[in-house]
This record gives structure tokens, C-alpha cells and sequence, in this order.
């Protein structure tokens, strides 16, 4: 629908570009344009700025680090916005005592740079963190993991915008599971009910900011708790452009070794490769596009069921508008 770039300007009180070009906000560099496109630099600019698209009745597209997301290659014919944080990687301390520290963050802050900043500070909890380049409202919207932890086990609560005004959600209110939450649900390709858009704001609205409760101890081992996860990451996962792991694990097994053992691993589509270190990460190998990821997407969910009778389930976000019909089955 025509929207008046002026008008939406005034009422977000923000500078909003026109077909804006989405790859170069995600990680793996994919991604069609926006027809509107906003920074929003804390809580309060996010909040007028959803508020603003509500009111004009656009869909809105949530770009936090964009690392755990894939996004159609017909672009997005709504209101992106790039989530970011003027605190950058630093949150604000609520309380502090003897056990640990009560922190808020906006959405937009970094989740590589908080986990470096708070271990450092001998607040454990976020070494998980320190290779993933999303922000804190993104991982808090997906339930973002590693190496045995996830945001569930730090989060406390979170200021979340809805059309009906602002809620604080306590972390059982989020409802957690792997790799999922409440947002997760709503961002779903299929239940957005956009006629072939995706955005990623649902009826359940937008996480604002975050709190997390971190626990006090040791900064020169929670350094090295982080030295340890990079370490493991460089030897297990690709350096290439990825969008972290493609499928969530099944039950009791690991989607990156169902792929391996199925021998797909250096498999092509176009410009896309099933990387050859980590079946679970696919690697864009130059000019990829939307349409090969889903190849590889659908032959890696064929192969592993015809092979093994086990149905994968995609871990990141299909967002923006897709031919219809194109992503129902995933
Ligand atoms: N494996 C293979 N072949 C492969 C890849 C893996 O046999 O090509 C085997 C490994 O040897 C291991 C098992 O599969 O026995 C699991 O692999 P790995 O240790 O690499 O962990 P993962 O289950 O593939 C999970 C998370 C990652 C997280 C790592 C480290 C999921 C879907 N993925 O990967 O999270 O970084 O553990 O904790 O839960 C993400 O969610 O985007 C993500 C990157």
C-alpha cells in the first residue's frame, strides 16, 4: 500500500530511506531491498517508530544483527528497521550486590561485545555469547545459544511494544524453549498472515529492552570460558558468510551430522555451498541468492529424511515477501 514517506517521517520523528538494499544488514549478504527503511538508535526511537508504521498500516521488519535470518530476494515491501543502540555494547546497571548484577539493555545493543564487556567485569553468564553477531532484542526474540547456554537462563524480564501500548514480560511470559519464544512464533512466515510478506512484528509486538541477571564471579574465568568458545568455533563452524545454523538439532541427534552422514556436505546451489566443515552451515560463496539457500534448505530436509526417516525443522527466521506458496512447507 502508498505510504507518504514524509508523513511516516514525522510521525517516527526519524529520516526513512527508500528501497533500501536488506543483504548488507545480514550475514549472509542476501536479500532483496526495503521499501522503507529506519535506524533506530534505543527503546524510545523503536517504540515511535513502530507505533508510526502500525498507524499507517505497514508491516514491519525487525533487523537486529541479522545473523539468524534469510531474506527473500524480492526484498520487503513494508517498514525495516535496523535495530540499534547508541549504548552500543554496554547496558545500564539496575542493582548490584554480593550474588550478581541486574542489567537493562536496549534491544539494540551488541550480544558480542555485552558478553566481552560483562565477563570482563566478572559478571558470568553471557560467555555463550561471544561469536554471535546478533544484538540482545534479537536473541531474546529467538532464544539465541551456545555451547550448553541460551539468553533464556540470564533473561528476567522484557519491555516488549505492542499496538495496545507497552507490557514488561516476565521471562515465563516469553515462553522459552530451544531456539524458540512467543516472538519466534510470531514472526513465523506463516502465521504473519501478510499475504506472502513476512515482517517479523505479530500481534505479539517487539521486545524493547532486555533485563538480564548476571552472577558474580570470576572476570579472569569467564575470560577464559570465552577464549575456550571462540577457539571451538573457529575448529567446528565456518569463517564464511553464514546465517549460523540452518536447522534447529532433533531431538537427541545433531542437524550438522544427520547432514554430514548423508554426505551432503560441499554440496552447491547457484552460489550457495553446504559448507564443507559444518553440514548445519551453509556458506554463501559470492553472488548467493534467497532462492539457492532454499534449494540446499530443501534437499538437505529430503535427503535426511529419505536417509534417516528425521524431518528437520529450520532454525532461522524466512522473512520478507516470498512468492506465495514458495515457503509453506518449511
Ligand atoms: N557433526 C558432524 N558433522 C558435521 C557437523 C557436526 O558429525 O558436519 C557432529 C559433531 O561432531 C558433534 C555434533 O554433530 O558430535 C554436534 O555438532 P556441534 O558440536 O558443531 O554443534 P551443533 O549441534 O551443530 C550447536 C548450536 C550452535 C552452537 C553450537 C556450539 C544448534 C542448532 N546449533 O551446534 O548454535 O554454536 O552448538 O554450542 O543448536 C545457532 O543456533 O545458530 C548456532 C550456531
Amino acid at each position: 500500500m502508498p505510504v507518504d514517506v514524509v508523513a511516516l517521517a514525522y510521525a517516527s520523528g526519524l529520516a526513512v530511506e527508500r528501497d533500501v538494499p536488506l543483504g548488507p544488514y545480514t550475514s549472509l549478504k542476501i536479500g532483496g531491498p526495503a521499501r522503507y527503511f529506519v535506524r533506530t538508535r534505543g527503546p524510545r526511537d523503536l517504540a515511535r517508530c513502530l507505533s508510526a508504521a502500525h498507524q499507517h498500516g505497514l508491516p514491519v521488519l525487525l533487523l537486529g544483527g541479522g545473523s539468524n535470518m534469510l531474506i527473500a530476494d524480492r526484498g520487503f515491501s513494508g517498514l525495516a528497521i535496523k535495530v540499534e543502540s547508541e549504548r552500543r555494547h554496554r547496558a545500564e546497571v539496575l542493582s548490584e550486590d554480593a550474588e550478581g548484577v541486574h542489567l537493562r539493555c536496549d534491544a539494540g545493543v551488541l550480544l558480542a561485545g555485552l558478553s566481552r564487556w560483562t565477563a570482563s567485569l566478572g559478571w558470568n553468564g553471557l560467555e555463550w555469547a561471544c561469536g554471535i553477531p546478533g544484538t540482545a532484542g534479537g536473541a531474546a526474540a529467538g532464544n539465541a545459544g551456545a555451547y550448553g547456554s541460551d539468553i533464556a537462563a540470564s533473561l528476567v524480564r522484557a519491555l516488549v511494544w505492542t499496538p495496545d501500548g507497552e507490557h514488561m514480560l516476565t521471562a515465563s511470559e516469553m515462553a522459552y524453549g530451544y531456539r524458540t519464544s512467543r516472538f519466534k512464533h510470531a514472526s513465523d512466515a506463516r502465521t504473519a498472515g501478510n499475504a506472502g510478506s513476512a515482517g517479523n512484528v505479530g500481534t505479539t509486538g517487539a521486545i524493547l529492552e532486555v533485563e538480564l541477571h548476571l552472577v558474580r564471579g570470576d572476570a579472569s574465568e569467564s575470560l577464559a570460558r570465552i577464549a575456550a568458545n571462540e577457539s571451538a568455533r573457529r575448529e567446528k563452524q565456518p569463517s564464511e558468510r553464514s546465517c549460523g545454523s540452518v536447522f534447529k538439532n532433533p531431538p537427541g541427534d545433531a542437524s550438522g551430522r544427520l547432514i554430514d552422514a548423508a554426505g551432503l556436505k560441499g554440496t552447491i546451489a547457484g552460489r550457495m555451498q553446504i559448507s564443507t566443515r559444518h553440514g548445519n552451515f551453509f556458506v554463501n560463496r559470492g553472488e548467493g541468492c534467497a532462492a539457492d539457500v532454499l534449494a540446499l534448505v530443501r534437499l538437505a530436509r529430503r535427503r535426511v529424511h529419505e536417509v534417516f526417516g528425521v524431518t528437520l525443522a529450520i532454525e532461522i527466521i524466512l522473512a520478507g515477501d516470498w512468492p506465495r506458496g514458495e515457503v509453506d512447507d518449511l
